[in-house]
């Protein structure tokens, strides 16, 4: 579906679920698969992929470790900013905005909700930190298994994160290049402001 050929929605949230609907009709592999950009105090950019855990509020969730890069970089300075790409449906979505992080309890509601193998190693990785083997982890997991038979306590520097949308930028593939984009503004006054790019 061409953004020309159908009107735009005003709401860039009912256009985005649309779209990653169909991504998801369309088989795209992992359609949550998200590049996250950050950038630290001194403004140097990081990039990486998370997976989008859904909108909350009109807000993108991911989670994370809170002391790996990305999560001193967001201490540092909560602008961020993700890129969808789908590639069979060719469509782009580019978010930008503030990040803050989620209230505890829904961190440890969502961390209950992942096999037990992977709470363990969120609990046992100090993410983005230089260990010395491979052996280091396991054996940490091993010791955690062994302490925890029964619940994995949520760890206290991981958790749910929320994007809220400064603009939204939606790209889709044309013939020629000559590519559609539309953006979504936020408003002050509430709303959105539409405009087309050039490609
Ligand atoms: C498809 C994919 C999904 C990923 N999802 C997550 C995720 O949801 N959360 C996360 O912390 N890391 C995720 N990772 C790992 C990150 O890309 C990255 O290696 C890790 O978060 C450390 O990044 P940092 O050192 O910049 O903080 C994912 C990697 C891939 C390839």
């Amino acid at each position: 579906m061409s953004l020309i050929e159908s009107r735009a929605p005003a709401d860039p949230l009912v256009l985005f679920r649309r779209w990653y609907r169909e991504a998801a009709r369309n088989g795209a592999p992992q359609p949550e698969a998200i590049a996250l950009a950050t950038a630290d105090a001194r403004g140097a950019p990081s990039a990486r992929m998370v997976l989008f855990k859904g909108l909350d509020d009109g807000r993108f969730i991911f989670y994370s470790n809170y002391d790996s890069r990305k999560g001193r970089d967001l201490a540092a300075n909560n602008r961020a900013a993700l890129v969808f790409f789908w590639s069979a449906a060719r469509h782009q979505v580019r978010v930008s905005g503030k990040v803050s992080r989620l209230p505890r309890a829904a961190s440890i509601a969502y961390f209950h909700s992942r096999p037990r193998g992977a709470q363990l190693s969120a609990l046992a990785s100090r993410q983005s930190r230089v260990v010395r083997s491979r052996a280091v982890l396991e054996k940490a997991v091993a010791d955690l298994e062994r302490g925890y038979p029964k619940t994995v306590p949520l760890p206290s520097d991981w958790g749910g994160y929320a994007l809220r949308p400064d603009w939204i930028e939606f790209w889709e593939s044309r013939t020629d290049r000559l590519h559609d984009r539309l953006r979504y503004v936020r408003r002050r006054e509430g709303g959105w402001r539409l405009e087309r790019l050039a490609p």
